[in-house]
């Protein structure tokens, strides 16, 4: 291991915004670092031509995030080999982009924006380190101002448990089954309310763990395979990875349990806190 190094995980890095964040943080920019590279298939991406730091030792690692058992084992792996954690940046998410997702797109929205990112968490908190950092990946369609104002009180309750936020996901999947989604003030598509789940789970966290830095963002509008399906996006991958990383590694004045983004999809700098 390179001296003094932060332990840091990634998931998802097989494309797009997660590959980006582990290019550079391959360079050594954020310091000397032990980097799990999470992925489904357990492969290392290509990290492109910037060459690897010799302070940054990168491990592949196979984690599905919606398998407890992928989790347990990864959770496990972590703790053998490294006894704890730093930094664990939750990229890996789902999006269809469509108002007439299938129940199996529905589901798998649920199962890997909320549930499978609170798995990992789960799994992964007591391994964090004093002053530790997570990251959610999240998006401006979690914001709570998609949804009407009974809907945005449940998802901000102070006492919440993430049992409750599961249920909310619950009761809205009734609710696009019934055909009442929209009329009972919930947003379309189902990507947002998984979303508004992590978001609210991201304030969860934050509140259980006060030793924690915990927030969540938005990465802008982004090229990527789950980004292009809605249009032409305006960011680069890199562009991308910059709020994460700053919120990962850089000067967030002990922030935490906040959602950050820049003012626009399109804005690229390193976010600041926005509304839920
Ligand atoms: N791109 C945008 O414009 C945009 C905007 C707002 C928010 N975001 C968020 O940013 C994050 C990254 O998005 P992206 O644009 O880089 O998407 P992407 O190119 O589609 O990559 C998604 C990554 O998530 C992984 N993944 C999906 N399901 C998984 C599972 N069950 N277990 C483990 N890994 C899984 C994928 O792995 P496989 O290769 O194995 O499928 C892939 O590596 C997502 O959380 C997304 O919601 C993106």
């Amino acid at each position: 291991m390179p001296p003094n190094a932060r332990v840091a995980v990634v998931t998802g890095v097989s494309r797009g915004i997660g590959r980006s964040i582990c290019q550079q943080l391959a360079t050594g920019r954020t310091g000397p670092l032990v980097l799990y590279a999470a992925s489904r298939a357990g492969k290392l991406p290509d990290l492109g031509h910037a060459p690897t730091s010799p302070a940054v030792e990168v491990i592949p690692v196979s984690l599905t995030i919606t398998e407890q058992g992928s989790v347990d084992a990864f959770v496990a792996r972590i703790r053998a080999e490294q006894g704890g954690c730093d930094v664990l940046i939750n990229n890996a998410g789902v999006y269809h982009y469509t108002e007439h997702a299938s129940k199996d797109q529905r589901q798998e929205m649920y199962d890997t924006n909320f549930h499978g990112t609170v798995r990992v968490c789960q799994g992964m908190i007591p391994l964090m380190r004093k002053g530790g950092r997570i990251v959610n990946l999240s998006s401006q369609s979690g914001q709570l101002l998609y949804m009407a104002p009974h809907l945005r009180k449940l998802f901000l309750e102070p006492n919440a448990t993430l049992d409750q936020i599961g249920e909310l996901l619950s009761t809205y999947e009734r609710h696009v089954v019934a055909g009442q989604a929209v009329r009972r003030g919930w947003p379309s598509m189902a990507y947002f309310p998984s979303k508004a789940a992590l978001n609210a789970a991201t304030r969860i966290f934050a509140r259980d763990n006060p030793d924690l830095l915990i927030n969540c963002c938005c990465p802008g509008w982004v090229d990527t395979e789950l980004g292009g399906q809605a249009g032409r996006p305006p960011k680069t991958p890199e562009q991308g990875a910059m709020i994460p990383l700053h919120l990962a590694f850089g000067d967030i004045n002990n922030i935490s349990g906040r959602y950050w983004a820049n003012d626009s999809v399109a804005d690229v700098g390193t976010g600041k806190v926005q509304l839920f």
